[in-house]
């Protein structure tokens, strides 16, 4: 059950490594703020202290063991923390959250990509109270070329996720396109392999449709 009255609007964004999620983010962030609308951008797993602790666990290389039970459970809690504190008080007040990644990863790398299926949704009710984004950003582009681009960025150092071979990526992406076909509503599916503002041109236009539906 959801405890507070949602007035603002919840937008998510989605991809595989390397679909070139954070340059889109920062324009979208202009794009708002161009808006003068009051905007809380936030992440996943992270977004509060106790959040960003269990991103540590989550991501660091060192935890090669971890079982795929204890990464969706993890990843579900940090997720119910980061709702309760942060993206439910902030839509109670009328803002615009924006989320780099929410329950859609977990479904394609929890659920499609490790294998554990169903649960996962199960167990992310219990996380998210019911919470949905109004507007997901979802940047297709196949996992190949995620991956090499994730591997050419200067002074980056692939986290525990970020390892996985290949096939376990395009299992993730498979995960995504289906989420975006269950989801029609709310999934604006963009093709990211265009340039940076063919692809911005997209999502703006989304963004658009979504504010304009938005009774305030
Ligand atoms: P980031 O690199 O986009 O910040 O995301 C961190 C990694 O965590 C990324 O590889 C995707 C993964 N992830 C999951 O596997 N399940 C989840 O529920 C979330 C939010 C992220």
């Amino acid at each position: 059950m959801m405890t507070q009255q949602k007035k603002g609007i919840f937008i998510s964004i989605e991809g595989t490594d390397g679909s070139g999620k954070s340059t889109q983010i920062q324009k979208i962030l202009d794009d708002l703020s161009a808006r003068k609308l009051d905007v809380v951008f936030t992440r996943e797993p992270g977004g509060t202290p106790i959040s960003e602790k269990i991103r540590q666990i989550l991501l660091s290389p060192e935890h090669g063991e971890m079982c795929a039970e204890t990464e969706m459970l993890l990843y579900a809690a940090a997720r119910a923390q980061h709702v309760r504190q942060k993206i439910l008080p902030a839509l109670a007040e009328g803002k615009v959250v924006l989320s780099d990644r929410f329950l859609d990863s977990s479904i394609a790398y929890q659920g499609y990509a490790r294998g554990l299926g169903a649960c996962v949704l199960t167990v992310n009710q219990i996380a998210t109270g019911g919470l949905e984004p109004d507007l997901t950003i979802f940047l297709d582009l196949p996992p190949k070329e995620g991956i090499r681009r994730k591997r050419i960025e200067a002074d980056h150092t692939m986290d525990r996720l970020e390892q996985e071979d290949l096939s376990f990526h395009e299992k993730v992406y498979q995960g995504y396109l289906e989420t975006a076909k269950q989801s029609p509503h709310r999934v604006c599916r963009i093709d990211a392999s265009a340039s940076v503002d063919a692809v911005f041109a997209q999502v703006k236009a989304a963004l658009d449709q979504c504010l304009a539906r938005w009774d305030v």
